[in-house]
């Protein structure tokens, strides 16, 4: 594995997998399983591997975790080799980020609910940030986790707004032994918070359970929902919601539910040091 930090040593080694399929895991780094399934599943899938880490300031809020995010370069290499990435690039903020950007993203649709409503201009710092990795390592496909689901979802709507030939392609979550969703952010809980934050997966699957039954309306399947997290981890849920997927409309009603072919149940919530996000989509039928 290649590892270059700078576009113009990207584009020398990529030039020399011209003509090769090549796949694209972006990554904010911290790697654990969940990324090291993408990357792996895109070495089966094509003839060249890219990886990148970068910790996008753009998609980060004021008081969010920027400085915070964790962070092991040399690890990182390690485990991004070892998952099969044939070129990995570590740009640096001045590298990606040379002039403050004078033209920005911005996402007019599906932003105004779940993280999209928690984090205010999130998804514009994330979907700026891949456009511009998707030009610097143009791709054949890129991989990308169910895990954030609405990510996926919007990604997938830019890749159609302006035709980019990049098929984006879904990679279910990856989780620990007792069902928590590994994310890079699950270091930063307290030894307490860890072991109770296995509810969540619990809580969720209990609501998919739940709204599969039919029995009660989406509202009282979330109420539920929070108040089984709330009460069984030590963190404070942000939201929980159940929407259709992709398209992320909001199912008000039994009906609702009964006519949308994917539903998802997501949720974000928050602990002393971070806020973690997971959700579970099953079909109705
Ligand atoms: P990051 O949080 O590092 O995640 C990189 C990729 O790994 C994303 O596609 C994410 O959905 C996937 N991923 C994370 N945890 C996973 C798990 N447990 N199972 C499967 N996949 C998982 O998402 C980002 O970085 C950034 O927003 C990025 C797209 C790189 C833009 O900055």
């Amino acid at each position: 594995m290649i590892v270059v930090r700078t576009v113009n040593e990207l584009r020398e080694h990529h030039q020399k997998a011209r003509g090769m399929a090549t796949g694209f895991v972006p990554t904010m780094g911290y790697l654990h399983k969940g990324h090291q399934a993408l990357i792996k599943q895109a070495s089966t899938e094509c003839d060249f591997v890219v990886t990148s880490i970068f910790v996008n300031p753009l998609q980060f809020g004021e008081g969010e975790d920027y400085s915070t995010y964790p962070r092991n370069e040399q690890r990182d290499i390690e485990l991004a080799n070892e998952a099969g990435a044939d070129l990995l690039f570590i740009p640096n903020v001045n590298e990606m980020y040379k002039e403050p950007m004078s033209s920005l993203i911005t996402v007019k649709k599906g932003a105004d609910s779940l993280c999209g409503k928690s984090r205010p201009g999130h998804f514009d710092g994330v979907l700026t940030v891949v456009m511009k990795l998707f030009w610097m390592v143009m791709p054949n496909k890129a991989y990308f986790g169910i895990k954030d689901a609405q990510q996926v979802a919007l990604l997938e709507t830019m890749v159609k707004d302006y035709h980019i030939p990049v098929d984006i392609i879904r990679v279910p979550t990856v989780r620990e032994e007792d069902g928590l969703a590994k994310s890079s952010r699950n270091v930063n809980l307290t030894q307490e918070e860890r072991l109770k934050a296995s509810h969540i997966h619990g809580a969720l699957n209990k609501a998919v359970k739940h709204a599969r039954s039919f029995t009660n309306a989406p509202a009282e399947v979330v109420s539920e929902c929070v108040r089984e997290i709330n009460e069984l981890t030590s963190g404070e849920v942000d939201y929980v919601e159940v929407r259709s997927f992709p398209s992320l409309e909001k199912i008000q009603s039994l009906d609702d539910m009964k006519n949308t072919r994917e539903v998802i149940i997501a949720c974000a919530v928050r602990f002393s040091k971070a806020r973690l996000i997971d959700n579970l989509i099953f079909t109705t039928n």
